[in-house]
C-alpha cells in the first residue's frame, strides 16, 4: 500500500497507520547522511582516544614504555593504571559490580594484571585519531607471562557446577519430575552432543563512546548504546555522581545484537581520560578490538538426551552444557529454559557447567540461550522423527504444549499451529519426500528442513511523554533506542493512531536520559513496552482533554460523565452519541491552551493489568496476566543445495512464520525477522570466531576471516505473521520479534542439511570439512 511511495513525509496516510508497512521516517535522514551516530558530534576542542591492547593473555605488565610515543607531535596523553583518575565504584568486587550493573566483574587498568587477550592496557589522546592511532603503536609493554587457559576444553581448565548462572538467569541446576527414571524406562532413547562456536555480534559500527566533561561534576556521554538509562546507571555508580548529572545521547545505532547492552570498560576509560585531560574525548574501538571490548556468545557443549514412546511422544529430555566462562563471573546462557517449555515432556532435568579460561566474560548475543538451546532440542527432534518414521511436523504437532510444560501455566496466545500450517502452505511442506539424501535438482543434492521457534515475553516497564498541540502536531518522548530496527517509525504509528493524527504530524524523540525512561532494547522488549508508554501517554492527554472539555459550558460534552468519551480520529465524542463531541483543536483553542502534555507507564509482560486499553479483551481480569506464560512462537522452513563433491551448503528457499501479537509495522517487523534469520544462518553456516588454543587469542578477529552471510548467501524470503491477539502481555498486544527470528534458524538448516546428505551434523558452523 505505501511500499512505491517514494517518501514517507511526502505521503499523508490517514489515521489507522498502525501495522501498515510505512516507510523508515529515519530512512532519509540516515541515507543522506543527517543521522548523528555516537561518534559523529564535531565538538569544540574534540580529542580522539585509542586503545592499546595486550598481547598476552595472562600475565602482569612489568613495564610500559610511553617515551616514543609522548614525544610525537599532537599526543595529549597517555592513560595506563599508573595515572587514570581514581573511581567511586569499580566491577572488580561483588558489590561494585552490582551497582555499576557491569557485564564482568574486572575492569582493565585498575592494575598490572591481564587476564585476557585484547585487554586495554593504555588509552592515547591526540589531536587525530591518526596521530593518536600511531602513538599508540609505538607504546612499548612488557609482561611477565604465564601461560593462559583458552577454553573449557582445555584439560587444564577446572569445570564447576554455578549455584546460579549469573544474568543468564538460569539455576545451574533445574529438575522437573524424575527424567532420568522415564528415560531408563522409555521405549526410545536418543542422546547428542552439539557444540557452538564462538560467536562475535559484530553490528556495521563499532563500540564508540564521546565524553564530555560540561563540569567538574558534570558529563554527558555520546554513546553506542541499546540502553542510555542503564549507561548512565552504570557510569553514575562508577563516578560516584548522582544520575543526573549524567547525560548518556543515542540517537541513532548500527546495531548492537546484545553487545551493546551494558556499558563496557572502554567507555568508563574513555570518561576517566576526558575526565583527566579536561577536553572531549572520542573513542570508536576498531574492528579488532570489537572482538575483545563488548563480549561475544560462548563456545559450549550441549548434550541432550531424549526419551520417547514409540509413537513420537517425550516422556523425558536431559540437558547438560559446558562452556567457557571469564576467570571472574560465572555467566552462561540459558539454553535449556527453552528446551523446558517448547514441547510437552513430563519430566525435565538440566545442569550448568563452566569452564574458567582467559578470555573477557561473554555476554547476550542474539537470542542468548534460546538460539542454541533451539538447535540441540529442535534436530534432536528432527532425529526422532527420521527414527520413528514420523514427518517433523507431525511429531512436533505430536508433542504440542497445550500449556507451558515448565511452569504449568497457561499461554497468554500461542498460535503455533498456525504457523506450521501456514509455513507448511507456503513452502509445500507436503510435496517433501520422507527420505534422507535421495533428492536432487540436477548435481545438488536438496534438503528440506523446519524448526520451530519461540521467543519469552521478558517483564518490563518503560515511560513516555506526549505534548500535543493546539495546531494539530504533537512532539511524543521516550528514552528509548533505535537499533536500526524501526523504533522510531513504529512509535511514531502508534502515536498517531492514539493521537488521532496522520504520522507525519508526529515528532517521536528517543536516545537521551533527558527524556521518560526506557528499557534497553534488548530481550526483544523495546517494542511492546515503549508502544504502550505511548499509547497510555496519549489515554492521559484524553483524559485530561476530557476534563476540559465537560467543564466548558460551549463544549457540546459540557457536564458530560468522564467514562462516557472517547476519542476518535482526533475527536473528543459521546460513546452512545458519536455526533455530539468536538475536536481537540477546537476545544484547546477556545480553552486559551496552545499544548496540552500527558504522561504514561507501560508494563510489558507479567506486571501489565489488563484494563482500559487498545487491547484489552473484554472479558479479560485485571490481574490476570501475571498467571500467563506468554511467548512468541514460530516456524522456519529451510531449503539448502548441497554441493556433494565440495560440501558446499547453499540457501536456496526460506520460509518463517510467526505468531507475535500485534504487528505494529508489516515493513519493518518483515525487515527484523529476515534480518535476524540471516544472523541464524550465518551461525548455522559460517560464524565463528577461533582462539588460538595456546596463546588464547582470536586468529580471525575481523570481518575478512569472520564470515557472515552476505547477499548472495541468501535467497528470496518469505516471511508472514499470524493475526494473533494477546490481551495479557501489555497495552498494545505487542510481543518482541527481535529475537525469535533467529530462534531455530540453525536447526532449521541443520535439519534440512541431513534431509539432503543422510549426515547429521551438530558441530556448528556447518563447514563442508563437517558435511563431506
Ligand atoms: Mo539482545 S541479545 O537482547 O540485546
Amino acid at each position: 500500500m505505501y511500499e512505491n511511495e517514494p517518501a514517507f513525509f511526502e505521503t499523508s496516510p490517514t489515521p489507522g497507520v498502525v501495522g501498515k508497512p510505512l516507510n523508515r521516517v529515519d530512512g532519509r535522514d540516515k541515507v543522506m547522511g543527517r543521522a548523528k551516530y555516537s561518534a559523529e558530534y564535531p565538538l569544540p576542542g574534540l580529542t580522539y582516544g585509542v586503545l592499546k591492547t595486550s598481547d598476552i593473555a595472562k600475565g602482569r605488565i612489568q613495564n610500559i614504555d610511553t617515551s616514543a610515543a609522548t614525544k610525537e607531535p599532537g599526543v595529549l596523553a597517555i592513560y595506563t593504571h599508573q595515572n587514570l583518575p581514581k573511581l567511586a565504584k569499580t566491577p572488580n568486587d561483588p558489590e561494585g559490580k552490582k551497582a555499576i550493573g557491569a557485564p564482568m566483574g574486572f575492569l582493565p587498568m585498575t592494575s598490572d594484571v591481564i587476564h585476557y587477550a585484547g585487554q586495554p592496557v593504555a588509552l592515547v589522546v591526540a589531536d587525530t585519531f591518526e596521530r593518536a592511532t600511531h602513538a599508540a603503536r609505538l607504546v612499548r609493554v612488557t609482561y611477565a607471562t604465564e601461560q593462559p587457559i583458552a577454553a573449557y576444553t582445555d584439560p587444564k581448565a577446572q569445570l564447576f557446577n554455578p549455584e546460579k548462572i549469573q544474568d543468564g538467569k538460569a539455576d545451574g541446576y533445574t529438575r522437573r519430575g524424575d527424567a532420568r527414571a522415564a528415560m531408563a524406562s522409555a521405549p526410545v532413547k536418543l542422546t547428542a552432543v552439539y557444540t557452538h562456536a564462538i560467536n562475535h555480534h559484530n553490528p556495521m559500527e563499532p563500540g564508540a563512546t564521546t565524553a564530555i566533561w560540561e563540569a567538574a561534576d558534570r558529563l554527558t556521554v555520546y554513546e553506542s548504546t541499546q540502553g542510555v538509562t542503564r549507561t548512565q546507571k552504570s557510569l553514575s555508580a562508577y563516578l560516584g555522581l548522582p544520575q543526573d548529572q549524567v547525560r548518556v545521547i543515542t540517537k541513532y545505532l548500527g546495531g548492537g545484537f546484545g553487545c551493546k547492552g551494558s556499558c563496557w570498560p572502554h567507555t568508563i576509560l574513555t570518561v576517566q581520560a576526558a575526565k583527566a585531560l579536561g577536553r572531549p574525548v572520542k573513542l570508536v574501538l576498531t574492528r579488532q578490538q570489537q572482538f575483545t571490548s563488548m563480549g561475544h556468545r560462548e563456545d559450549q557443549t550441549q548434550t541432550l538426551s531424549a526419551g520417547a514412546t514409540k509413537e513420537g511422544k517425550l516422556l523425558a529430555l536431559i540437558h547438560e552444557k559446558t562452556s567457557t566462562t571469564s576467570p571472574w563471573d560465572n555467566y552462561a546462557e540459558s539454553n535449556s529454559k527453552i528446551i523446558n517449555m517448547l514441547y510437552e515432556c513430563p519430566t525435565f532435568e538440566a545442569h550448568y557447567e563452566l569452564g574458567r579460561a582467559n578470555v573477557m566474560t561473554s555476554t547476550f548475543t542474539r537470542a542468548p540461550g534460546e538460539a542454541p538451546g533451539s538447535f540441540a532440542i529442535e534436530c534432536m527432534m528432527d532425529d526422532l522423527a527420521y527414527q520413528l518414521g514420523i514427518d517433523p511436523i507431525e511429531i512436533r504437532l505430536r508433542n504440542y504444549a497445550e500449556k507451558d510444560p515448565s511452569t504449568g501455566q497457561k499461554w497468554s496466545s500461542k498460535s503455533l499451529r498456525e504457523c506450521y500450517a501456514r509455513g507448511a502452505e507456503l513452502f509445500g511442506w507436503s510435496k517433501r519426500n520422507p527420505k534422507a539424501g535421495v533428492t536432487r535438482d540436477g548435481r545438488q543434492l536438496v534438503g528440506w528442513g523446519i524448526a520451530t521457534a519461540s521467543y519469552p515475553v521478558h517483564n518490563s516497564s518503560g515511560t513516555a511523554r506526549v505534548r500535543l498541540y493546539a495546531d494539530g502536531h504533537a512532539v511524543v518522548q521516550s528514552g528509548a533506542t533505535d537499533l536500526g530496527t524501526g523504533t522510531y517509525t513504529v512509535m511514531t504509528q502508534v502515536a498517531a493512531d492514539s493521537l488521532g493524527l496522520p504520522p507525519e504530524k508526529i515528532r517521536f524523540e528517543l536516545g537521551d536520559t533527558k527524556l521518560p525512561t526506557a528499557p534497553n532494547s534488548g530481550g526483544s522488549v523495546a517494542a511492546g513496552t515503549v508502544s504502550s508508554s505511548v499509547y497510555m501517554a496519549a489515554q492521559d492527554v484524553w483524559e485530561r482533554l476530557t476534563k476540559v472539555a465537560i467543564k466548558d459550558p460551549k463544549s457540546p460534552l459540557f457536564k458530560a460523565k468522564p467514562e462516557d468519551v472517547a476519542m476518535e480520529k482526533g475527536r473528543l465524542q459521546l460513546k452512545s452519541n458519536p455526533t455530539k463531541g468536538e475536536d481537540f483543536m477546537a476545544l484547546m483553542k477556545r480553552a486559551g491552551m496552545d499544548d496540552i502534555e500527558g504522561s504514561g507507564s507501560g508494563k510489558y509482560g507479567a506486571g501489565y493489568e489488563v484494563g482500559q486499553s487498545a487491547n484489552a479483551a473484554p472479558d479479560a481480569h485485571k490481574d490476570e496476566a501475571g498467571q500467563h506464560s506468554m511467548h512468541s512462537f514460530g516456524a522456519h522452513f529451510c531449503e539448502v543445495h548441497v554441493d556433494p563433491d565440495l560440501g558446499t551448503v547453499r540457501v536456496t528457499r526460506w520460509v518463517s512464520v510467526h505468531g507475535a501479537g500485534r504487528i505494529l509495522n508489516a515493513k519493518t517487523a518483515r525487515s527484523q525477522i529476515i534480518g535476524g534469520s540471516i544472523f541464524g544462518i550465518g551461525a548455522a553456516l559460517m560464524e565463528a570466531t577461533a582462539r588460538d588454543q595456546h596463546y588464547a587469542r582470536y586468529t580471525n578477529a575481523d570481518l575478512a576471516d569472520y564470515h557472515i552471510p552476505v547477499n548472495a548467501d541468501i535467497p528470496e524470503m518469505t516471511v508472514e505473521f499470524i493475526d494473533e491477539h494477546d490481551p495479557y502481555i501489555n497495552a498494545m498486544g505487542v510481543k518482541g520479534i527481535g529475537e525469535i527470528s533467529m530462534v531455530g534458524v540453525s536447526a532449521a538448516v541443520a535439519n534440512a542439511v541431513f534431509h539432503a546428505t543422510g549426515k547429521r551434523v551438530r558441530d556448528l558452523p556447518i563447514t563442508p570439512d563437517k558435511v563431506l
